[in-house]
């Protein structure tokens, strides 16, 4: 359908093309903030969900309650997405239980216990750490899942940088707050967003399309000054919420995006624009 051959579009089924019945979905950092509403939205539209998330987060928990929800199989995984032999299998998890694989997404980060120390004071082993969980993780998913979808015959992969690998963070955002964005994070997104874009052309002639999201400052219960300062500093005055980052997903994973590839769609109330 995506590539039918025509210049009527009444022949076409728009709604159709967002679709995801039947497809089966990996999602990295799935019980996370944004990633819950990534499975949540994707469910909606009739994939099933592959929750993949540290142990800790109990994806075998989330899975459940989905499948549950949604009355359609789901699986919940374990994993480290740094770890190369952990990643081989969820990939053989998810060929055991769905012998397919439609779509990749990359929602993990590691906010470590020291994610926000100065940058003069960064510790090495802190830098690792998030470089290797943000990028490290990226490189595997999409070589070992990504590699399975180019012999499947075609799949769409989502990775997500950071509105700070687009720009630098203006500092003065974070006056008067605890928070703050360390070059690390910058940099393991820098990363994620050259790697999605070697990717996107790498593999466009396998039918993987590789796309990205970035999200920004999505509302988690932020301390006050903060959500001030935000609105200060945003176009359209406000945080936004994960519900409005996950329908951008669904064009993605989805026929509707058929023509696009190496794409970074900003769900960023216009951040960068000014
Ligand atoms: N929240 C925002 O405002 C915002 C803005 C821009 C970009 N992002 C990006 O969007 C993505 C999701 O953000 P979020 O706010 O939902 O983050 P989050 O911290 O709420 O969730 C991240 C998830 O990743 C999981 N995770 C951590 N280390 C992992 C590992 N080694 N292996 C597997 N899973 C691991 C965590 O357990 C957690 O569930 C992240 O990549 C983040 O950098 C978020």
């Amino acid at each position: 359908m995506s590539q039918e051959r025509t210049t009527d579009p009444s022949k076409i089924d728009f709604r159709k093309k967002f679709e995801l019945g039947g497809k089966v979905i990996v999602i990295t950092g799935a019980c996370g903030l944004i990633g819950r509403a990534f499975c949540e939205a994707a469910a909606q539209f009739g994939a099933h969900i592959v929750l993949a998330d540290i142990p800790a987060a109990k994806p075998e928990e989330a899975a459940k309650a989905l499948e549950e929800k949604h009355g359609r199989k789901m699986l919940g995984f374990g994993l480290d997405v740094a770890k190369k032999n952990e990643v081989i299998a969820l990939k053989a998890a998810v060929e055991a239980e769905f012998n397919r694989c439609d779509g990749l997404v990359n929602g993990h980060q590691n906010k470590t216990k020291s994610f926000f120390e100065p940058f003069e004071e960064y510790g090495e082993d802190n830098w690792d750490a998030v470089v290797e969980t943000n990028l490290k993780g990226t490189f595997l998913t999409c070589q070992i899942i990504g590699t399975w979808m180019t012999a499947l015959g075609g799949g769409s992969i989502v990775n997500i940088p950071s509105t700070y690998s687009v720009v630098a963070p203006n500092q003065n955002l974070y006056k008067g707050t605890s928070l703050g964005c360390p070059a690390a994070y910058s940099a393991s997104k820098g990363g994620v967003d050259a790697l999605s874009r070697y990717l996107a052309s790498y593999w466009a002639n396998k039918k993987v399309r590789v796309n990205m999201i970035t999200p920004h400052g999505v509302w988690n219960n932020h301390e006050q000054q903060f959500e001030d300062n935000f609105a200060r500093f945003s176009p359209m005055e406000r945080l936004s919420y994960n519900h409005e980052v996950a329908s951008a997903l669904i064009y993605l994973l989805s026929d509707a995006s058929s023509y696009v590839t190496g794409d970074n769609l900003l769900v960023e109330g216009g951040w960068t624009v000014w």
